[in-house]
């Protein structure tokens, strides 16, 4: 038998499970590749979460250790470690949202389509567990190349018969993140009171903020525009190479991750108006402001009125976006 990786000392473990199982108001969460970079830090936040009242982290590698590193922290959910894949299928069975950073991340000169290769397959076996043990959980994918690895996953669903349009998401939450921040820069404001929305996708020209909607409402020279453009889509790169090959954006990845994972929950427990921007598979594939309910994803929000560049880079984004979309595809049927 695999090792027992629950953490649980015996005399607790009875306990523990009433607890979790009666966890009046909470949701059961699986991090997939919960040992990472991304995943540590993200499955701490989640431990901090009170909608979250079962925490499933699955690896690899070294889930032992971050189980129990991160089950000895004071707050109600309860932390379960599942290590490698013959304990993929326990971690997910009866949980209500995976969050999948499972994958090797970019070093100086990589694009996130150079990922593709590894993090395909990763995504493919982790979609087709989920597929068979949590059909109708909502799925969070942050590995990348994210234009490229939610087309996978919906394929996979789609082999399965399993596959839900409302409940697959891209995590573009860190575009959001960095947008708000460096807007808030030039604009002198507190990044809690800016909203951008971020369209498109999550790589180069097909990351689209929308710097003509921003709220507050607000404007732009031409040279702030590009410079904030500029570095919007090129955030990743700018932490890539200050890590100097020690891997990309982690603990703000991480926030970003949880952030978008509370929206979801929010948005399952049915809380009215939560709205984020998030890669969904209608359109077919393109991020977009969408609203998220009971069921998942409940509305798809139109781009809205786009200026002159923000057209330009529209066209931009849909041709690259594409080939990505199609390159995952392609990696399943073939
Ligand atoms: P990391 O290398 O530190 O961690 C990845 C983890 O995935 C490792 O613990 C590894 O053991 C695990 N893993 C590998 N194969 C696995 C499998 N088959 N099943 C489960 N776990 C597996 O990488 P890091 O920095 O955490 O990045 C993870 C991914 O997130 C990368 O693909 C990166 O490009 C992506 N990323 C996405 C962002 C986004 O905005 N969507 C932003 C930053 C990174």
């Amino acid at each position: 038998d695999p090792p027992n990786l629950h953490m649980e000392n015996t005399a607790s473990v009875s306990r523990l499970n009433c607890r979790a199982k009666g966890g009046a108001a909470g949701f059961r969460v699986a991090v997939l590749g919960a040992a990472g970079g991304i995943g540590q830090p993200l499955a701490m936040l989640m431990k901090m979460n009170p909608l979250v009242s079962v925490l499933h982290l699955y690896d690899v590698v070294n889930t032992p250790g971050v189980t129990s590193d991160i089950s000895h922290m004071d707050t109600g959910a309860v932390v379960r470690g599942f290590l490698g894949q013959q304990q993929l299928e326990e971690a997910l069975t009866g949980v209500d949202l995976a969050i999948i950073p499972a994958g090797v991340p970019r070093k100086p000169g990589m694009t996130r389509d150079d990922l593709f290769n590894i993090n395909a397959g990763i995504v493919r076996t982790l979609s087709e567990a989920i597929a068979k043990c949590c059909p109708n959980a909502i799925v969070n994918v942050i590995s990348n190349p994210v234009n490229s690895t939610v087309p996978i996953a919906a394929e996979v669903f789609k082999k399965a018969g399993t596959f839900d349009p409302k409940k697959l998401l891209g995590v573009t939450m860190l575009d959001v993140v960095r947008a708000n921040t460096f807007v808030a820069e030039v604009l002198g404001l507190d990044p809690r009171d800016v909203n951008v929305p971020v369209v498109g996708g999550h790589a180069g020209v097909t990351i689209l903020p929308l710097l003509s909607q921003v709220k507050p409402p607000c404007s732009f020279t031409p040279k702030e525009v590009d410079y904030l453009t500029d570095r919007i889509q090129n955030g990743g790169t700018e932490v890539v190479e200050a890590k100097a090959g020690a891997g990309s954006a982690t603990l703000s990845m991480a926030y970003a991750a949880v952030k978008f994972a509370d929206a979801c929950l929010r948005g399952l427990r049915g809380d009215a108006s939560v709205v984020e921007c998030a890669f969904v598979t209608e359109l077919p594939f393109f991020a977009s402001k969408v609203r998220l309910g009971r069921i998942g994803v409940e509305e798809i929000y139109p781009l809205g009125p786009l200026n002159e560049y923000e057209r330009a880079g529209l066209e931009k984004a849909k041709k690259e976006l594409e080939s990505s979309i199609q390159k995952g595809v392609s990696f399943v049927r073939k």
